[in-house]
């Protein structure tokens, strides 16, 4: 019988296998782990957490559309303050693994969380959220920018102190995102989380207005797998030594497969959740199954393979 060492790793913290929440897709974990342990995944990526509670954007704020879901939640949740009292003693608790993702309107905002989260312990990495769509202002999508990237980047650098892993959430709605992960590995992470969700919109034809109340929302699920898959090679391709959390519309363990092969060293899974929310544990097992069928015995060798013998 074959064996896989399914362990993975970004900057310096193992994971016991590269199967993660998607940020914003399971809050903190409470409501998947009545369906299993949160230990079965390698990490849960929490909500990103902002300074203050925030009610997020008007209803309705999330639309079907072919092969996917826009949503426009707004960066709804608790503020830091309950976060840190009351989701991750929790998490701790339950022994699962933890990336805390944050996000900010302002560069020093973003300073302001990872100083409260640097002398907490439980927690293996932080991911900045550099990338959400749904902010009023355009100029709060850092992640467009190579230089307001840099800014947040080394405001966390600068605050969080210690070991915490780095991990940039970058955005897809840009020219050249070789050119953002390039900016932001510069200014110091250690990890890049490949793709946040797309600005799309959706006009119902009946009432002849948008569907969402914020207008615009965030395309998510298999609707954008070929542009992570995309995103992901290209980065990987530039920069093969940065682990790459690959999201974006991984429904099975088929498509896991593809963003590892174009170069992600962890998978988050999002939107498939909310129809199956074993959908992240199948996930993982057939990502496991698949890759003993194509000889791999330990999960890293599987990384990148894509680019192996081509120009
Ligand atoms: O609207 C939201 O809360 C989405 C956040 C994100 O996509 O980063």
């Amino acid at each position: 019988m074959s064996t896989l060492d399914f362990s993975t790793k970004i900057g310096s913290k193992r994971f016991s296998n590269p199967i993660f929440t998607a940020s914003g897709c399971a809050s903190s974990g409470q409501e998947l782990s009545q369906f299993f342990p949160l230990t079965d995944l390698g990490a849960i990526v929490t909500k990103s957490i902002m300074t203050k509670a925030r009610t997020g954007r008007m209803t309705p704020r999330m639309a079907e559309t072919p092969s996917g879901m826009l949503n426009s939640i707004g960066l709804q949740g608790p503020g830091i303050d309950a976060f840190l009292e009351n989701d991750i003693p929790w998490l701790v608790e339950q022994k699962a693994k933890v990336i805390v993702s944050i996000a900010g309107e302002s560069v020093d905002e973003y300073g302001v969380l990872s100083r409260r989260l640097r002398a907490v312990s439980g927690i293996s990495a932080v991911e900045v959220n550099i990338s959400c769509p749904n902010v009023e202002n355009r100029g709060q999508v850092f992640a467009c920018h190579p230089d307001t990237s840099v800014a947040v980047i080394e405001s966390v650098r600068r605050n969080i102190g210690g070991e915490l892993p780095i991990i940039a959430k970058l955005s897809p709605d840009v020219t050249d995102i070789v050119e953002i992960a390039h900016a932001v590995i510069n200014a110091g992470v250690d990890g890049l989380a490949l793709i946040n969700t797309l600005l799309g919109m959706v006009i119902d034809t009946t009432t002849m207005r948008p569907k969402l109340a914020g207008k615009t929302g965030g395309l998510s699920g298999p609707a954008i797998r070929p542009v992570a898959v995309r995103a992901i090679y290209q980065v990987h391709q530039a920069f093969p030594n940065i682990p790459i959390v690959g999201m974006g519309g991984v429904s099975n363990g088929r498509d896991a497969l593809e963003l590892v092969l174009a170069g992600a060293s962890a998978i988050s899974v999002g939107t498939a959740s909310f129809g199956n929310p074993m959908a992240a544990i199948n996930i993982k097992n057939q990502l496991s199954e698949l890759l003993i069928q194509r000889g791999f015995n330990d999960f890293r060798d599987a990384i990148g393979f894509a680019h192996r013998g081509v120009q």
